[in-house]
């Protein structure tokens, strides 16, 4: 990767980060500027979502049924920052409706509460879910998972063979938009097009997907068109606590909702309750308008820049790691490590080092470097333990040592995942201290502590409390 071409086109998105380069403590007594790569969790926050947070927080009032004229101004806003997550994924705006909440979990948990199941109705779900798009349709009907291969990506085969033995009886696909551990990129319009063929409904997590790749929801009737879309703001570089459920208006217009209160109804006696229509049915309680703005506000961001150019950022970040990576000795990737593929994935790359525990590796980078990653699991049980190859004795043997409270031998991998704003020094950095890592020129003294199976270093000094405090 050329360190004066692509990287100068998103530069100025850098500036655009709050807290980027902010420094931090290492071991060693000194700081440095922080680097991180925990994107795929959450994203740090735009200047101009906090800046328009900030503007709106003057009018900030109730909405909808208050009066007066901040009341105005906070409803219209919030009903704007719907029409524009509505745009974003490409909604119809006659067919499909926003529903607010607060986050993809809780809108998956939603999308599975307002479905009535039949007693025969099937649900066919990915083993690349993470437990977000998992637990939440566990235990409504019959859920089967759709089989990955060995690099983690869907096995369409398994795919149409399910769908086919199931014809008429699966109501729902539910798979991810991008895989969080292996960055893959399911083809989620073939899927929804074989879905369709075969009567069902499909639902795309895009928690990891919206903030890297356009979503086309396409129009009504259309045979590639996703049904049901869910999305993450905390995510979005808009943390503010703030999700999105997006689908039919006749879906959420059928049945009482799952969370009743203020705002779901049209009036009440103490005999009858008429619901509200949607999208205010599915939104008890007062809403987090704060944070839709901050979720309109930060799209306006990505579609400024233009979610291409940022793919395109992000693809050349993700070739240079794979292409570097795989100079290290002793460095595995779980998923596609193939640089030349490295435009049909996310820059979200899971790997280990031989012989060294993930939790360690990922300690020292934090520690020592200044690195943030996240190590683990990452959510998704089933799909990380399939990558390891783990056998049904091995998950017996974890299983009761973390029901014991000892994550001490919990397995796991290393995950760095990035953002539109993170450059090709902050790739060198990781590399450079994988690299000290595998040779052992580390400094600290670390101890596992065993119900969390995180390492700490003995000789750490910093207290967060002197950087942030509440008190
Ligand atoms: N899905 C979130 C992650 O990947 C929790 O970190």
């Amino acid at each position: 990767m050329n360190k004066g071409g692509l990287g100068n086109r998103v530069g100025d998105l850098r500036q655009e980060i709050v807290g980027i380069d902010q420094p931090v403590p290492l071991l060693d007594g000194t700081s440095r500027p922080y680097v991180y790569l925990d994107n795929a969790a959450s994203t740090p926050t735009f200047r101009g979502v906090q800046d328009k947070v900030n503007e709106f927080l003057t009018w900030y009032s109730s909405i909808h049924r208050g009066t007066g004229f901040k009341s105005l101004v906070a409803s219209q806003a919030y009903d704007t920052a719907r029409e524009i997550v509505a745009e974003f994924v490409g909604a119809d705006p006659t067919n499909d409706v926003v529903v607010f909440g607060k986050n993809t979990t809780e809108a998956v948990n939603k999308l599975a509460n307002r479905f009535s199941f039949q007693p025969d109705d099937m649900i066919l779900a990915t083993l690349m879910e993470h437990h977000s798009n998992d637990l939440p349709w566990r235990g409504r009907c019959r859920l089967e998972y759709v089989e990955v291969l060995a690099d983690g990506s869907l096995d369409w085969e398994d795919y149409e063979r399910k769908l086919i033995r199931w014809k008429g009886k699966i109501r729902l696909v539910t798979t991810t938009g991008a895989a969080n551990v292996t960055g893959y990129l399911p083809p989620i319009y073939q899927m929804a097009r074989f879905a369709h063929e075969h009567g069902a409904l499909i639902l795309v997590d895009a928690a990891q997907l919206a903030p890297h790749r356009r979503i086309q929801m396409g129009t009504p009737g259309s045979p590639d068109r996703l049904d049901f879309v869910a999305l993450s703001a905390h995510k979005m570089y808009a943390p503010f606590g703030t999700g999105a459920l997006i689908g039919p208006r006749a879906f959420f217009a059928n049945g009482p909702p799952d969370t009743r209160g203020g705002g779901t109804i049209e009036i009440v006696s103490l005999e009858e309750v008429f619901w509200a229509d949607p999208p205010d049915r599915d939104e008890a309680g007062s809403p987090n308008v704060v944070g839709a703005v901050a979720l309109a506000a930060s799209i306006s961001i990505l579609k400024r820049v233009g979610v291409e150019v940022l793919a395109e950022h992000e693809t050349a970040l993700t070739r240079y790691t794979l292409e570097r990576m795989g100079q290290i000795p002793g460095l595995r990737i779980f998923g596609s490590s193939v640089p030349l593929c490295a435009q049909d994935r996310l820059g979200v790359i899971a790997f280990q080092l031989e012989g060294i525990p993930h939790a360690k590796v990922a300690a020292i980078l934090g520690y020592e470097g200044g690195i943030g990653v996240r190590s683990g699991c990452f959510c998704a049980h089933p799909y990380v333990l399939r990558l390891l190859g783990t056998n049904p004795a091995e998950y017996e043997r974890f299983k009761q040592r973390v029901l014991a409270h000892d994550r001490s031998t919990l397995p796991g991998l290393i995950r760095a995942s990035f953002g539109c704003y993170n450059n090709i020094e902050d790739v060198d950095r990781l590399l450079d201290w994988l690299d000290r890592i595998r040779r052992g020129e580390t400094r600290g003294e670390y101890e596992l502590h065993v119900p969390s199976g995180a390492y700490r270093p003995r000789q750490f000094a910093a207290n967060p409390t002197d950087y942030f405090s509440l008190r």
